[in-house]
C-alpha cells in the first residue's frame, strides 16, 4: 500500500513528541504556576466558536485568514484564531453580573491561523494568557506588565524587552487631522510595519496637508526610552492622544517604583492587527525569533459586543515561539550579545549601489570587491556590521526570521513576499515601475472583465491587481524570467513585469498598458531587532538619511 500522505500531517501543523513534549509541559508548568500565584483563575472554551465572535466588527483576524465551517444547520463557524474574544464572550455571559471587582481569568490552548503555506509558520500554535477585567486602573496596566516579565522569567528567558504602546495615540492624531474610518485603519497597517513612505504616498494620495501627513509619519519615530514620551508630548494636541502619552507616562512611574522600568521600552508606533484593543498595548521581544513572544493590551470596548460594559485587559504568550527563542539561546545561536548589525543584500545592481553609498558614507568593505570571492559574509570591523548576499527574494524570509537584522531590496520584492518586516527607508535608487504589459491589440482585454491569462514572476502581486483592484477574473501563468516571451509565444494575453528602460518591451514589439506601482530599492528591518538593537540601528539608519 502506498502510505502517501498518511504517514504526514499537514503543512503548518505538527506532532510533539520527546524531549520537546517534556520541554513545552514543563515550560507550561511554570507559566501556570506565576498565573496561579497571582490567583488567576482557569477558564476554558471551545475550539469552535460562531463566526460572529470573530467578525471584523469585533477587529480580530482577518476573515481570509480563519479556518471556516458550516455546520448542520448552516451556521459559520471558526476555529478559534486568539483566545481574547472568547473569554470575553464567556465572562460576559457568566462573571460579569453586578459590581463585582476585578475579574482574573487564565487559559491555556490551541489557536489557529489559515496564512499561506511554504512561509515556515505553524497554523496551530499553543497559547496561553490572562485576562483582568473590571479593573480600568493604571495599576491594573502595571499589574500585566509586570505578570509578563515574570512569566518570561519564568520559563527561563535571560534577555528580553517589553515594548508598551497606546492604541489611542494614533487614533488621537488621526482625529487631529480629521482622519476617520477605512483612511485610519489603512494608515495604522502601514504605521504598524513602519512604512513611512507608503503612508507618505497613501496620504498624498488622499489629499492630507504635508503638514499633517510630517505628524502622522513621525510616530515611527517614536521608540526607544522613557524620553519619547515628551517628544511625543510636544506633537500631540488631540485630548485622547495627550491622554495616551500621560497614562504612559503613569504607567512608567509605576514600573520604576518596581523596579521593572529596565526591562521596557516604549513605542508609540506599535499597533496591533487586532483593532479591539483601546489603550495600553505591548509586545514581549527576546533574541532567537523573529517576532513577538508575547502581545497584549486594554480592550475596553471588546465586551460591549457580548452585552456587558467593563474594562478589560490582557496578554497571550505564543509558547512555540518561546520554545524557539530559548532553544536558540540555549545552543547559542540567538545573538544574544550581539555587537554586529546584519545586512542581507540582494544580488545584483541593487547591492551594487547599496555597497555604493555606503562607501560615500565612509562604510567600506574590501573583501566584497573582490569579484572571485566565495565568501558569503563579509565584515566592517569600525562599524560593527556584516553584509551577506542573497537572491532578491529571500532577502525578506531572512530579515523577517531575524537572520538578518536588516536588508536592502526591490520594492516589487517586498510585495510579492509579503513577510512580516519593517520597511523603513526608500533609498530612491533602482527606479522602475510594475506594469502590466502586452501587444497594443490586448489593451481592449483590460476594460471587459473578460477571463484572459497573465504571465508574471510576481503571482501576488498580479493577482492582487487584478482580483482586488480591477476586479477582473484572470489565470495566472508563473514564469521565472524573460517573462515577455508570454504574448509573443501565445502562452499569455498580457505580462505583469518590472520594467526600467522600457527597451526589452520596445525591441519586442510590447506596450505598457496599465502602471501598478512604481518601485524602487527599500531598507527593511527585522521587527525584533527594531527593539532590541534601536540605537545601533536608529544610528545606521539616520546616517543613510542624511546622504539620501
Ligand atoms: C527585468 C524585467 C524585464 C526587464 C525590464 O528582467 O523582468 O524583463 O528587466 O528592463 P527594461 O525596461 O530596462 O528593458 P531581468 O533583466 O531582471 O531578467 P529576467 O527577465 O530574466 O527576469
Amino acid at each position: 500500500m502506498n502510505t502517501g500522505n498518511l504517514l504526514h500531517t499537514p503543512d503548518g501543523v505538527r506532532d510533539i513528541y520527546g524531549q520537546e513534549y517534556t520541554n513545552k509541559t514543563n515550560v507550561e508548568e511554570q507559566i501556570h504556576r506565576v498565573f496561579s500565584d497571582h490567583l488567576y483563575r482557569d477558564i476554558k472554551t471551545p475550539t469552535l466558536e460562531y463566526f460572529d465572535v470573530f467578525s471584523s466588527e469585533i477587529g480580530t483576524t482577518s476573515s481570509r485568514d480563519l479556518y471556516k465551517f458550516y455546520d448542520n444547520e448552516g451556521n459559520t463557524l471558526v476555529l478559534r484564531p486568539d483566545f481574547t474574544p472568547s473569554i470575553a464572550r464567556c465572562a460576559a455571559k457568566y462573571f460579569l453580573e453586578g459590581n463585582q471587582g476585578p475579574l482574573r481569568l487564565c487559559y491555556h490552548g490551541n489557536t489557529f491561523a489559515n496564512t499561506s503555506s511554504l512561509q515556515g509558520k505553524l497554523k496551530e500554535v499553543t497559547q496561553m494568557g490572562v485576562e483582568l477585567m473590571n479593573d480600568d486602573s493604571v495599576s491594573s496596566d502595571a499589574e500585566m506588565i509586570a505578570l509578563s516579565i515574570e512569566v518570561l522569567k519564568a520559563a527561563g528567558m535571560r534577555k528580553f524587552k517589553i515594548c508598551l504602546g497606546n492604541a489611542e495615540f494614533f487614533r488621537g492624531l488621526c482625529r487631529q487631522i480629521g482622519i476617520s474610518g477605512a483612511e485610519e485603519l489603512t494608515l495604522r497597517d502601514y504605521i504598524s510595519v513602519k512604512n513611512v513612505y507608503g503612508a507618505e504616498n497613501y496620504m498624498a494620495e488622499h489629499g492630507i496637508p504635508e503638514e499633517d501627513r510630517k505628524l502622522i509619519l513621525s510616530v515611527t519615530e517614536f521608540f526607544g526610552d522613557h524620553s519619547v514620551l515628551d517628544e511625543a508630548l510636544k506633537i500631540a494636541k488631540d485630548r485622547g492622544a495627550i491622554e495616551a502619552v500621560e497614562r504612559l507616562r503613569e504607567l512608567s512611574e509605576e514600573l520604576l517604583a518596581k523596579d521593572l522600568q529596565k526591562y521596557v521600552s516604549f513605542d508609540l508606533g506599535l499597533l496591533s492587527k487586532y483593532n479591539y484593543y483601546t489603550g495600553v498595548i505591548f509586545k514581549g521581544y527576546t533574541y532567537g525569533i523573529g517576532n513577538a513572544v508575547i502581545t497584549g493590551g486594554r480592550y475596553d470596548r471588546l465586551l460591549s459586543f457580548f452585552g456587558k460594559d467593563a474594562p478589560a485587559i490582557g496578554f497571550a504568550i505564543v509558547i512555540d515561539d518561546l520554545l524557539d527563542a530559548l532553544k536558540m539561546q540555549e545552543n547559542g545561536r540567538a545573538k544574544e550579545d550581539k555587537k554586529y548589525l546584519t545586512f542581507a543584500l540582494g544580488k545584483g545592481r541593487l547591492a551594487n549601489k547599496t555597497m555604493e553609498l555606503f562607501e560615500s558614507l565612509g562604510i567600506t568593505c574590501e573583501e566584497m570587491k573582490d569579484k572571485d570571492t566565495r565568501k558569503l559574509i563579509f565584515v566592517n570591523e569600525e562599524y560593527k556590521l556584516k553584509f551577506f548576499l542573497s537572491k532578491g527574494p529571500d532577502v525578506p524570509t531572512y530579515v523577517e526570521y531575524g537572520a538578518a537584522d536588516i536588508g536592502v531590496v526591490g520594492k516589487d520584492t517586498i510585495v510579492e513576499e509579503d513577510r512580516h518586516v519593517f520597511e523603513v527607508l526608500d533609498l530612491g535608487f533602482g527606479k522602475c515601475r510594475m506594469c502590466v504589459c502586452g501587444p497594443e491589440s490586448a489593451r481592449e482585454l483590460l476594460s471587459h472583465k473578460q477571463r484572459i491569462r497573465v504571465a508574471t514572476k510576481y503571482p501576488k502581486i498580479a493577482k492582487d491587481y487584478f482580483y482586488d483592484q480591477k476586479h477582473q477574473t484572470v489565470d495566472i501563468i508563473k514564469l521565472n524570467g524573460s517573462v515577455e516571451l508570454g504574448p509573443i509565444v501565445e502562452l499569455s494575453d498580457v505580462i505583469v513585469d518590472i520594467v526600467e528602460t522600457g527597451s526589452t518591451l520596445r525591441e519586442n514589439g510590447l506596450e505598457i498598458l496599465e502602471e501598478i506601482m512604481p518601485l524602487s530599492a527599500r531598507v527593511i528591518v527585522n521587527p525584533v531587532a527594531m527593539q532590541m538593537e534601536s540605537d545601533h540601528i536608529k544610528e545606521i539608519i539616520s546616517k543613510i538619511k542624511s546622504k539620501l
